[in-house]
């Protein structure tokens, strides 16, 4: 089997190809593998990235959380919360961001006429709460903003895990979050790899051996 660390040096259109194919055979009509209906307003994602937000959400979660799955939300039903007894993985802008995508592809009900799903200010520090809801439950802590811990982002590279640099660049230091922005902001610097890897870990230049 070719490893996550090999696709992740390869140019980006044939990683998603790959990537694609893959996880198709054994992940369709999961919540992790598709968007609402058969709403294209995401695929600018799942084109650069090859699978949807929701899939690269969970296995973000998935380090410090194996059993973690990214439910169904029903839509303008209450989310999830960064809860997990580890909340490394979550308590930070990058999960809260890929997140908020992965909400978009799943509310997505009146496709590209749907003005999108965004966030009031405030909105990430909820999510940090884990019954989302101010001094009631756990506090994560004032979280990671855009970068991952340490120990936490080694792992992201070493699974090969497609967290892209837009999830760390684009951030409102108010705790909103803006569909449209967040869309438009994304897809410049997707233009702007010229199918080069969007990868945080490392692009197609970079020839140090994977560690593992
Ligand atoms: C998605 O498209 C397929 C093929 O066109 C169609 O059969 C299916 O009903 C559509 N699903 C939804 C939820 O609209
Ligand atoms: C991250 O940003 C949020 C803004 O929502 C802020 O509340 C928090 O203190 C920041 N965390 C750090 C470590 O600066
Ligand atoms: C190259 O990849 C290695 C392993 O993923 C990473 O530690 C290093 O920071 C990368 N270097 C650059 C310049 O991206
Ligand atoms: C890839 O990484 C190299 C070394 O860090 C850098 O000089 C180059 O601009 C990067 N290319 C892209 C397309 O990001």
């Amino acid at each position: 089997m070719i490893s996550a660390q090999c696709i992740s040096r390869w140019p980006l259109l044939a990683q998603a190809a790959i990537i694609l194919s893959f996880f198709s055979t054994f992940t369709s009509g999961s919540a992790t593998s598709s968007c609402y209906g058969n709403s294209t307003t995401l695929d600018w994602y799942i084109d650069a990235v090859g699978e949807t937000p929701c899939m690269t959400y969970q296995q973000l979660r998935q380090i410090c959380n194996s059993n973690y799955q990214t439910p169904s939300w029903d839509i303008d039903a209450p989310t999830d919360q960064c809860d997990d007894p580890l909340s490394t993985c979550c308590c930070n802008s990058i999960a809260w961001s890929i997140r908020m995508l992965c909400i978009n592809c799943q509310w997505d009900e009146f496709g590209t006429s749907d003005p999108g799903h965004s966030a009031n200010a405030g909105a990430y520090y909820q999510y940090r709460w884990s019954t989302g809801t101010p001094n009631s439950g756990t506090y994560c802590g004032d979280g990671w903003n855009q970068t991952l811990q340490e120990g936490i982002q080694q792992i992201v590279c070493e699974r090969g895990i497609q967290l892209s640099d837009f999830l760390y660049s684009i951030f409102w230091p108010d705790g909103s979050w803006d569909f449209t922005t967040f869309e438009q902001l994304a897809e410049e610097t997707i233009a702007s790899h010229n199918s080069q890897s969007l990868s945080y870990c490392g692009n197609s230049t970079n020839t140090t051996a994977p560690t593992n």
